[in-house]
């Protein structure tokens, strides 16, 4: 028997007696699960936990390692199923199918570079690739040989590679020279050179060559990943790690200044996400009343579109299907190249079975001609996921209709970076499912609603909304703020007593339903993406004519929500069209061209409350378009501004 089925909830009778089993019982539940796991040692201490640190440890004395986990074991079973597909940009490249196996030996061989390169356990590894299968490798290689990964979007410009290296220090870059990505080459090499300037710590550059154009290489530092290959041996024993050592770090945005570093520990994580992969996908198996029609192939081929610099590609494009023993796919490339079929396409080749993308993807796919999709055979589907942002009703119903057949159930899942794991999920086949819901927390999960006082609004079979906070941990729960648990406390232990509090609010039904339905904070989630409003301002505010800006999100058609800046100028600088492009620039250059705003407006003063601070609340309106109520403006210190910018509006 797998794993897998050893773990996975078969009814919702089964879920439910779960449920509270994890409520009523917790240190049992989660022994239960983490005993399917291999460990070299057993656990002394399940969970030891105290919110106001905030300290949380799960299994405390444990001793294993990941990559056993998502790779050994499987080998007598499954060392011949394909563990990952590989799809490239070009459709007319040739896919990659990796065997668990060929996985294993591949990440063994690469960890032995790792450690010839000075690579010890704890040290920090920045890795800023494209999505290709050497991804996958070097982040397990890490793993194999207790290193930490610190993963940079291959999105993000040198400036964000930079500061997330040195707030890591990390010691070691892999890179690749460039990759396509649609009909764009993205120079990978040079971005992390212009980086480099200003990395002390990094001694090593290791490079996959992912095209044969010419690679600028500083010798002595940057090495080839081919020749580093030749240098070591095949067989690389795992290092044996404590549950509590760290397995990753992964920055996101904060709504104030630095990203945050959030740091992943290894033995939670790993239960946590291979449990929830297991029963939120339902991979390979079916509950015995389920509904869903058995599609035209037999083994699971699961897609999840993300990329893996953001936590949903870490958790489940790579860790918890490589600990389930699933077949996972990996794209390079982007939904709109050749065309915007290419997503059903991919589908209909490899007879992908679980489909996870993000409403941004699917309000973008369900503006294009059906014929796009039509021409696709997507019978092989039977679940579908969505996940970074709410998904509104129009595109939970094309997704359903035309990509489902409505018959495979969508699975909204509500998480974050924080979270490690799906939280608030159906799991497929299973929950019943309401459009636009991520219906029921999973088991384990104990969230509640807060009211503006601070307190609980308690479940009594009736609608509620408030904002949403965690009150008993789960084992996938980041740990800290890499170098900095004091802003850790502050953002997410601080708002609440005892309790993780989110950043997000939330809307639940009589029946206990939860839909998420956005940030209360400065976090602005635009195409799905995790962005801060400080940062992006402060790029804008680095412009010599800038003086001062404030950024917002307003609803947009595809990418959900669209940034909207609001700016104003030093004395005797102009408006101007050329400004508005240096603008987008400076952003872009700084953070990432996802993080250009989309509309600039000039303004003579931003509404500033009397102790100084921006009445955001204001201009979300004015961006929205939404003026009818503005609420009280008469405490501003400059109420006369508010007209001038409504006159003014994009
Ligand atoms: C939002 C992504 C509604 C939410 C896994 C959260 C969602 C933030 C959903 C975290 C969903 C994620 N429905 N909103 N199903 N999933 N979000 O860290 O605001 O990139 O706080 O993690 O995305 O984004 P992050």
């Amino acid at each position: 028997m797998e794993i897998r089925d050893t773990l996975q909830l078969r009814s919702f009778a089964e879920y439910k007696e779960a449920y509270q089993e994890s409520i009523s019982n917790p240190e049992k539940f989660w022994d239960a699960i983490a005993e399917k796991f291999y460990w070299h040692k057993r656990w002394d201490k399940t969970l030891q936990w105290d919110f106001t640190k905030p300290e949380v440890k799960w299994f405390e004395g444990g001793k294993l390692n990941i990559t056993e986990n998502c790779l050994d074991r499987h080998l007598e079973k499954l060392g011949n199923k394909t563990a990952i597909i590989w799809e490239p940009n070009d459709p007319d490249e040739e896919s990659r199918h990796i065997t668990y196996r060929q996985l294993f030996i591949k990440v063994c061989h690469f960890a032995n570079v790792l450690k010839n390169n000075g690579i010890k356990k704890g040290d920090r590894v920045c890795l800023y690739m494209p999505m290709i299968p050497e991804l996958a490798i070097a982040m397990l290689a890490c793993a194999r040989i207790g290193a930490v990964h610190s993963i940079v979007f291959a999105g993000f410009s040198s400036t964000a590679i930079a500061s997330r290296i040195n707030d890591s220090k990390c010691k070691l870059l892999i890179t690749a020279n460039e990759v396509y990505r649609g009909a764009k080459p993205v120079k990978l090499k040079e971005m992390c050179d212009e980086a480099l300037k200003t990395t002390p710590s990094i001694e090593t550059v290791i490079v996959y060559r992912r095209t044969v154009e010419p690679t600028p290489m500083q010798e002595g530092r940057d090495k080839f990943w081919f020749d580093e290959l030749q240098k070591v041996e095949k067989e690389c024993p795992a290092e044996i790690m404590d549950a509590e050592d760290m397995l990753f770090i992964l920055y996101t945005s904060g709504s104030t200044g630095r990203p945050k570093g959030m740091v992943h520990t290894i033995g939670g994580y790993m239960v946590y996400t291979g449990y929830t992969f297991a029963n939120v996908f339902q991979c390979d198996h079916f509950a015995p009343t389920n509904t869903i029609p058995q599609k035209k192939y037999d083994g699971d081929i699961y897609w999840c579109t993300a990329d893996i610099g953001w936590i949903t590609g870490h958790s489940y494009i790579l860790y918890g299907p490589l600990a389930m023993g699933a077949t996972t796919v990996m794209f390079e490339g982007v939904p709109s190249y050749p065309d915007y079929g290419r997503f059903w396409e991919i589908c209909d080749k490899l007879n992908v079975t679980h489909f996870y993308t993000a409403p941004t993807a699917i309000r973008a796919l369900a503006k294009q001609p059906i014929e796009l999709v039509n021409q696709h055979d997507l019978s092989s589907i039977k679940v579908l996921g969505s996940v970074g942002e709410p998904i509104n009703e129009e595109a939970w119903h094309w997704y359903n209709d035309n990509i489902g057949k409505g018959n495979s159930p969508i699975v909204d899942t509500w998480w974050q970076t924080e979270t490690g794991g799906v939280m608030i999920s159906p799991l497929a086949g299973i929950t019943p499912t309401r459009p636009t819901f991520a219906t029921l927390p999973l088991p384990g999960i104990q969230p509640v609603l807060m009211d503006e006082n601070g307190n609980e609004i308690e479940f009594r079979s009736q609608q509620s909304e408030g904002r949403l906070a965690i009150k008993f941990p789960w084992p996938s729960i980041a740990r800290t703020i890499y170098g900095d648990h004091q802003r850790y406390k502050e953002v997410y232990f601080s708002t609440y007593n005892n309790m993780y509090f989110t950043g997000d609010g939330a809307y639940r039904d009589a029946t206990g339903n939860y839909r998420i339905t956005g940030r209360v904070d400065d976090v602005v989630i635009v195409s799905g993406h995790n962005l801060g409003t400080a940062p992006i301002e402060n790029a804008i505010n680095e412009h010599l004519a800038v003086a001062e800006s404030a950024i917002v999100g307003f609803p947009h058609d595809i990418k959900g929500t669209a940034l909207y800046a609001y700016v104003t100028l030093h004395d005797g600088k102009q408006a101007s069209d050329q400004l508005i492009q240096e603008i987008r620039e400076q952003v872009s250059n700084t953070i990432g061209p996802i993080a250009k705003p989309d509309k600039v407006q000039f303004v003579t003063a931003l509404p500033k409350t009397r102790s100084g601070k921006i009445m955001r609340r204001i201009l979300r309106k004015i961006a929205s378009k939404d003026t009818s109520n503005l609420g009280d403006t008469s405490t501003l210190l400059n109420p006369d501004v508010v007209q001038e910018i409504m006159d003014n509006a994009l």
